[in-house]
């Protein structure tokens, strides 16, 4: 620039300037880049590959197509403009043009942007479609696919110690909806998850959070969030009291099955129990189980053929079904003709239990005396039958020997 001034030296001050600008204006404005034909003179050459044997082939039709197939390769490639290239061209940034999604994936699970490049999700680099389109990777139908390349990978789920979901997810009520019948509307991973923005579950801020996990399946089952905001667990979520279930606890959050199912009823009783422990045994107790348990699945009353399932209440509420008042008309429901009396017998009837139930707790009394009697007396019984027996053959031996002495 110096050498310049001073060649300039003889020439006016004015035109020094004048030159000085334009060089000024030339090395600033951006050099126009080549447009994508010249680019995919090289590059769409399917062959064409760098000295590691990484593919640097282009598909300019797909390209073409793309949701970025009005730009030219440069808006992408900001340092490659023409040939010959730059020796070390620099990493595509997404971020100039996307920013909000940049920062919201800046804060999520997915946050190291070394593992997981906006590509990871969005798939092939030249070939990004907008997400209604069904070529793209997060289009409906495609996201647990896309997903699933990395939680569906064993090795992936061990190192970060989660569990390989995709899966169980592909045999779901949801799973099955969204590919056999390509139901738009059914759950993917993005519909409980979002997509930029991940969160733990551990996050409060979490839409898998426990205590936001009855709004997050509510966005499509309103009517059953409701009643489940409106019972007994749902006040208690609402409370703090962690200890009682919300959606995921009783259906799962990836291996949700059609609740008419016998495989869904058979568990779900456990389920109830794991909790109520106590209601678990004395259920176990009676003839509805019994029956239950009489090998392999039948229809008799489960927890919540009288509980309800998601509106759960006290039997001191008025509104339970297993409100004394509502009794003949819950058991009627099966049992057609019951009546005040037949509803007396109790569901739980815990005969080890004398204040809740002297009548029970007395007979089982009775029952379990009457039974160490008659089990002591047949003991007695037998040891004194051995003895005697042994006793007749020792004298009749002594007999024996007498005789042949
Ligand atoms: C004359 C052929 C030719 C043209 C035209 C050409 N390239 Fe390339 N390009 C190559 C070759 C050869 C390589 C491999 C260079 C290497 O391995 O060092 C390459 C590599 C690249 C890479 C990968 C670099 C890397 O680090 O992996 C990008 C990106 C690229 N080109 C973009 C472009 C863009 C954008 C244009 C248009 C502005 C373009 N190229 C035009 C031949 C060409
Ligand atoms: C929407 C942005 C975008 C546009 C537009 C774009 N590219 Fe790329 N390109 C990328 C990304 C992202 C990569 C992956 C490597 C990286 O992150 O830098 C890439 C990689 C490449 C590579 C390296 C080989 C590979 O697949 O990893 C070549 C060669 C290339 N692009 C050429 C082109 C050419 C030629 C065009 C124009 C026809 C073009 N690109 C347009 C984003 C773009
Ligand atoms: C963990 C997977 C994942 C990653 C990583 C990811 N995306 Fe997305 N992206 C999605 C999903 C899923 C959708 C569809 C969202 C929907 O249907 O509402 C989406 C949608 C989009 C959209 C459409 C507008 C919108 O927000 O819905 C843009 C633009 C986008 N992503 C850009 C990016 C950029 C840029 C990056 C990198 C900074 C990135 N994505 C990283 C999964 C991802
Ligand atoms: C030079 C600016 C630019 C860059 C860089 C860029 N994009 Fe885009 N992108 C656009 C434009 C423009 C659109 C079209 C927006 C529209 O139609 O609403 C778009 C649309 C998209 C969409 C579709 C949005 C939708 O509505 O579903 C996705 C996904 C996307 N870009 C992802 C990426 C990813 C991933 C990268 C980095 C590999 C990237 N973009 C880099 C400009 C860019
Ligand atoms: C119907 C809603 C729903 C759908 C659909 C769903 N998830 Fe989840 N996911 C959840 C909930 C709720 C949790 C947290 C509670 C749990 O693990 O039981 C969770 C937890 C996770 C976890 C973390 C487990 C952990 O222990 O921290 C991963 C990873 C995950 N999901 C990935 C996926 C992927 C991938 C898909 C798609 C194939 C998917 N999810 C589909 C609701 C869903
Ligand atoms: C490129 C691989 C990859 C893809 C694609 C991917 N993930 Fe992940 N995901 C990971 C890894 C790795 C982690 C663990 C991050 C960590 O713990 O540092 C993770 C963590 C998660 C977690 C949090 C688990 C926890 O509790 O810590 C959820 C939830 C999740 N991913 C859901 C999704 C969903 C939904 C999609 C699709 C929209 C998706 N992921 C796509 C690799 C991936
Ligand atoms: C994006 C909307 C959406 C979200 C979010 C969602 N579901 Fe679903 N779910 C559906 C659709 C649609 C069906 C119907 C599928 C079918 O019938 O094939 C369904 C079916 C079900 C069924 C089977 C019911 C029946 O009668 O067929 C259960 C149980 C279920 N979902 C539980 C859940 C739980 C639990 C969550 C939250 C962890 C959840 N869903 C989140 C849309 C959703
Ligand atoms: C305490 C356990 C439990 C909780 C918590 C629970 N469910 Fe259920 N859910 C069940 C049982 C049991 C059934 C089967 C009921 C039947 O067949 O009468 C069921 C049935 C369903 C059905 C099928 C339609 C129906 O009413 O029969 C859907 C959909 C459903 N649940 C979604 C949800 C959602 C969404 C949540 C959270 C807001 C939730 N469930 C919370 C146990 C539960
Ligand atoms: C994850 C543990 C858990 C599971 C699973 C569970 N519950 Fe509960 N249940 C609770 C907690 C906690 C409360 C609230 C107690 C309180 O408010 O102090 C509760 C309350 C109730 C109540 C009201 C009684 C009262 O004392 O308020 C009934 C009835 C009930 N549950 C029945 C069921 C049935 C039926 C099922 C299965 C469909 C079930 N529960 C599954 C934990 C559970
Ligand atoms: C045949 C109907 C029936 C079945 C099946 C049944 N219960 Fe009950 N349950 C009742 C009635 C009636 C009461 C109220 C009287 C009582 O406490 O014995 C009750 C009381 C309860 C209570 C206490 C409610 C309160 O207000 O204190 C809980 C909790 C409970 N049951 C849980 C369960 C669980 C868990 C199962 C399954 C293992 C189950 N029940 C099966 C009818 C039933
Ligand atoms: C979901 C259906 C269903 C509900 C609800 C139900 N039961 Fe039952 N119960 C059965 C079946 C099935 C049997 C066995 C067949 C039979 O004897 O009728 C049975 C048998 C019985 C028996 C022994 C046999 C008998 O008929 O004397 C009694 C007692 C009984 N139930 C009481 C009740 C009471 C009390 C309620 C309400 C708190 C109730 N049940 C609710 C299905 C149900």
């Amino acid at each position: 620039m110096l050498r310049l001034l001073r060649r300039c030296d003889g020439v006016g001050l004015g035109w020094t300037l004048v030159l000085l600008g334009m060089a000024v204006v030339l090395a600033c404005s951006p050099a126009r880049g080549w447009g994508q034909s010249e680019c995919l003179a090289c590059h769409a050459d399917q062959e064409m590959k760098d000295a590691a044997g990484h593919s640097l082939a282009v598909n300019g039709e797909k390209f073409g197509q793309s949701i970025h197939g009005s730009l030219s390769c440069s808006d992408c490639h900001a340092d490659v403009k023409t040939y010959p290239h730059p020796e070390k061209v620099a990493k595509v940034q997404c971020v100039t043009c996307h920013a909000s999604q940049e920062s919201e994936l800046k804060g999520s699970v997915h946050g190291d942007g070394q593992e997981h490049p906006c590509t990871s999700c969005h798939g092939d680099a030249h070939a990004i479609f907008t997400k209604s389109d069904r070529r793209s990777a997060v289009y409906p139908l495609n996201v647990p696919t896309t997903c699933g390349h990395c939680h569906g990978n064993n090795g992936m789920a061990q190192k970060h110690g989660l569990p390989s979901v995709y899966p169980n997810y592909t045999d779901s009520i949801h799973g099955t909806a969204l590919n056999k019948e390509g139901l738009l509307v059914a759950a993917n991973c993005q519909s409980c998850h979002g997509s930029h923005h991940i969160l733990s579950r551990k996050d409060p801020q979490s839409p898998t959070f426990k205590a936001n996990i009855p709004n997050t399946c509510g966005t499509c089952h309103a009517k059953i969030n409701v009643e489940f905001t409106e019972g007994a667990h749902g006040h208690a979520i609402a409370a703090g009291k962690m200890k009682a279930p919300v959606c995921s606890d009783c259906h799962t959050a990836h291996a949700i099955l059609q609740p008419t199912e016998a495989k869904f009823r058979m568990q779900s009783t456990p389920i109830c129990g794991s909790c109520h422990k106590d209601k678990l045994s004395t259920y176990h107790d009676t003839f509805h189980s019994q029956l239950g348990l009489l090998g392999g699945y039948v229809e008799t009353a489960r927890c919540w053929d009288c509980h309800g399932a998601h509106d759960v209440l006290p039997a001191r509420n008025a509104n339970s079904p297993i409100a004394p008042a509502n009794l003949v008309t819950t058991c009627g429901r099966c049992h057609a003709g019951a009546n005040l009396k037949f509803v007396q017998y109790q569901p739980h009837a815990n005969a080890r239990d004398r204040k809740m139930n002297p009548a029970l707790y007395y007979v089982r009394l009775f029952m379990n005396l009457l039974l160490a009697g008659v089990l002591t007396f047949f003991v007695i019984h037998t040891i004194l039958w051995l003895f005697r027996a042994r006793m007749e053959q020792v004298r009749s031996k002594a007999g024996d020997g007498g005789d042949h002495a």
